[in-house]
C-alpha cells in the first residue's frame, strides 16, 4: 500500500499539530483531520486557531485547502484514508474502577469503533494517543469484531513527543520518532509505510521502530522520567530554602555532569499540564494491576512530590502575608500551565488561586493568551462557587490593570513579559509592603528588592541570613 490520504481523529493538540506539519512535508498526501466538535473544526477553518502554538498559524496557512483539510465528516475522512491516526483525549478516569488513576480510553475505543463501522478497505491505524500497554490489542480486538469481508487492518504505536510552546520546532526537529508495530511481515510493512512520511522530514537514523508494547510503555516512562527530574529539582529547592543553598547554582553545578544534562532541571511551583500527571497516573495504575507495588510507590512519589511543591509554595505566600490574605487584593500573574501556550491544563495556577480564594483573598488574574471563560471554568471544576468568582475574581487584560491597588503579586507562569514589565511603576500602585512571589525564578530579584519589594522565590533566601535553628551539620548541638 502507499499511502496517498491520511485522516485524523481528534483535532487538539497533537492532532492538529502533528497533522499541519505532516502535510505541509508531504504535499502529495492529502490530509484530513477530523474531530466530533463541530465548534473545534470551525475554528481549525478560521483566523483564529483553536490553540495558540507559535509558527502554527504559518504552517497551517500554508497548506489548508490545498492538502489539509478540517472537517467534521468523521466517516468520509475514514473511507477515503490510506492510514488513520487516532489522536483523541485519554484523561484520567473520574468514576468506577481505577477512579483517579487510569486512563478513561472511551474515546480511543469509540474512535476505534468509528473505523470499523465504516471502512471500507485496508487501513493502517496509528495509536497517537497516549495509551496503557497493551492498548493496541484492545483497538485490533474491537477492529476485527467489527471487519468487513475483505478489509483488513494493521495497528502501529506512534506516541507523540512535543510539548506545548515549542510543538512545531518539536515536529520540525524531532529528536526521535517512535514507531511500534506487529513483528510480522504485515507488521513491518505498515511500520515502514509510515517511517516513510515522516522521512520527507526526519532522518531516518532518528525514526526508531520497535515492537508495539515497547513503543506504548516508551511514552509513558519519558513523560515519567521527565516528570521526575522537576519532582526531584523542586524537592532539592525546599532544602535549599531551608539551608542558604541557591537551587539555581546547585542545578548548574548537577547540570553540567554530563551524565545528567542541563534540562529539565528549573526548579518552579510545580509541573502542570494535560500529560505528566495523568501519563504518571497511568503507569502507577499499570504497575499495581501487576501487583508491582514497589515501583507504583515509587511513581506515585513523583506526583506527591509536585502536589507538595504546589502545597508548599501557596503557604509561603499566606505565611509572608502575615499568616493571613483575607479581605487582601492578589494578583496572579499568569494562569496558563506554561509560557506560550493558552493550555490550563492542570496549572499549578490554578491551585494557587482556588487556595488564596477560600483563605479569603480577592484575586486578580492577567494571562496573556487565557481568557476568561477558561478560567471560570477551570475555577468552576475545583469547586470555586459563581458567587466566590463574582466577589473574589478580577480577570485583566494587563498586567498593570491587574497589580494595581494589589497587596500581593504571585508570578506563575514563565511568560517572556513578564520579565521586562515596569516594576518601579507596579511597585508605586500597589499596597505597602509590596510582596513579590516568583514561582519561576525568572525575576531580576535584586532590582525588585533595590526598588523595595519584598521578594519570595523557590529554592533560595533571597537577601536573608541563614537563620533555620533547627539545623546544625553537627546533630549533637541541634
Ligand atoms: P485534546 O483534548 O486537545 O484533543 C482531543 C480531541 O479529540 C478533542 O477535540 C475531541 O473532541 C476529539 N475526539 C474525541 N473522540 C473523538 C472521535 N471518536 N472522533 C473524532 N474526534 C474525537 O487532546 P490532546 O492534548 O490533543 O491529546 C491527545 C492525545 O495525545 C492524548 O492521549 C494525550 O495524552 C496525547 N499527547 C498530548 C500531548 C500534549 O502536549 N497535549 C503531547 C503528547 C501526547
Ligand atoms: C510534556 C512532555 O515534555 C512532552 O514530551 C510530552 O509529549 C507531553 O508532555 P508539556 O506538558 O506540553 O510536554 O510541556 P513541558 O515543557 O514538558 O512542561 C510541563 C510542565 O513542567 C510545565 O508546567 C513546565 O512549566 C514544567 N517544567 C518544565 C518545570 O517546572 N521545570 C522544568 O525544568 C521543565
Amino acid at each position: 500500500m502507499v499511502v496517498k490520504s491520511i485522516c485524523c481523529l481528534g483535532a487538539g493538540y497533537v492532532g492538529g499539530p502533528t497533522c499541519s506539519v505532516i502535510a505541509l512535508k508531504c504535499p502529495e498526501i492529502k490530509v484530513t483531520v477530523v474531530d466530533k466538535s463541530k465548534e473545534r473544526i470551525a475554528q481549525w477553518n478560521s483566523d483564529k486557531l483553536p490553540i495558540y502554538e507559535p509558527g502554527l498559524d504559518e504552517v497551517v496557512k500554508a497548506s489548508r485547502g490545498k492538502n489539509l483539510f478540517f472537517s467534521d465528516d468523521c466517516d468520509a475522512a475514514i473511507v477515503e484514508a490510506d492510514l488513520i491516526f487516532i489522536s483523541v483525549n485519554t484523561p484520567t478516569k473520574t468514576f468506577g474502577n481505577g477512579k483517579g488513576r487510569a486512563p478513561d480510553l472511551k474515546f480511543v475505543e469509540g474512535a476505534a469503533r468509528m473505523i470499523a463501522n465504516v471502512a471500507k478497505s485496508n487501513k493502517i491505524v496509528v495509536e497517537k494517543s497516549t495509551v496503557p500497554v497493551n492498548a493496541a490489542e484492545s483497538v485490533m480486538k474491537i477492529l476485527k469484531a467489527n471487519q468487513r469481508p475483505g478489509v483488513s487492518y494493521q495497528i502501529l504505536s506512534n506516541p507523540e513527543f512535543l510539548a506545548e510552546g515549542t510543538a512545531i520546532n518539536d515536529l520540525l526537529n524531532a529528536d526521535r520518532v517512535l514507531i511500534g508495530g506487529e513483528e510480522t511481515a504485515a507488521g513491518e510493512a505498515a511500520i515502514e509505510e509510515l517511517c516513510k512520511i515522516y522521512e520527507h522530514w526526519i532522518p531516518r537514523k532518528k525514526i526508531l521502530t520497535t515492537n508495539t508494547w515497547s513503543s506504548e510503555l516508551s511514552k509513558l516512562a519519558a513523560n515519567a522520567m521527565l516528570a521526575q527530574r522537576i519532582s526531584s529539582i523542586n524537592s532539592l529547592s525546599a532544602v535549599c530554602e531551608a539551608t542558604g543553598a541557591d537551587i539555581t547554582e546547585v542545578a548548574r553545578a548537577v547540570g553540567l555532569d554530563s551524565r545528567i544534562g542541563p534540562k529539565f532541571l528549573q526548579a518552579s511551583i510545580g509541573f502542570g499540564g494535560s500529560c505528566f500527571q495523568k501519563d504518571i497516573l497511568n503507569l502507577v495504575y499499570i504497575c499495581e494491576c501487576l501487583n508491582l507495588p514497589h515501583v507504583a510507590a515509587y511513581w506515585q512519589s513523583v506526583i506527591d512530590m509536585n502536589q507538595h511543591q504546589k502545597h508548599r509554595f501557596t503557604a509561603k505566600v499566606i505565611e509572608s502575608l502575615f499568616n493571613t490574605v483575607s479581605g487582601k487584593n492578589i494578583c496572579i500573574l499568569g494562569f496558563a500551565f506554561k509560557k506560550n501556550t493558552g493550555d490550563t491544563r492542570e496549572s499549578a495556577a490554578i491551585y494557587v488561586s482556588k487556595t488564596l480564594i477560600d483563605e479569603g483573598a480577592s484575586i486578580k488574574i492577567y494571562d496573556p493568551k487565557v481568557e476568561k471563560p477558561q478560567i471560570y471554568e477551570d475555577l468552576k471544576y475545583v469547586g470555586v462557587t459563581d458567587e466566590q468568582f463574582q466577589r473574589h475574581v478580577t480577570i485583566c487584560n494587563d498586567a498593570y490593570l491587574a497589580t494595581k491597588e494589589c497587596h500581593a503579586v504571585v508570578l506563575c507562569t514563565e511568560w517572556d513579559e513578564f520579565v521586562t514589565l515596569d516594576y518601579e511603576k507596579i511597585y508605586d500602585q500597589m499596597m505597602k509592603p509590596a510582596h513579590m512571589f516568583d514561582g519561576r525564578k525568572i525575576l531580576d530579584h535584586n532590582n525588585l528588592l533595590r526598588i523595595g519589594f519584598h521578594v519570595e522565590t523557590i529554592g533560595s533566601r533571597l537577601g536573608q541570613p541563614f537563620k533555620n535553628r533547627r539545623y546544625s551539620i553537627n546533630p549533637q548541638v541541634v
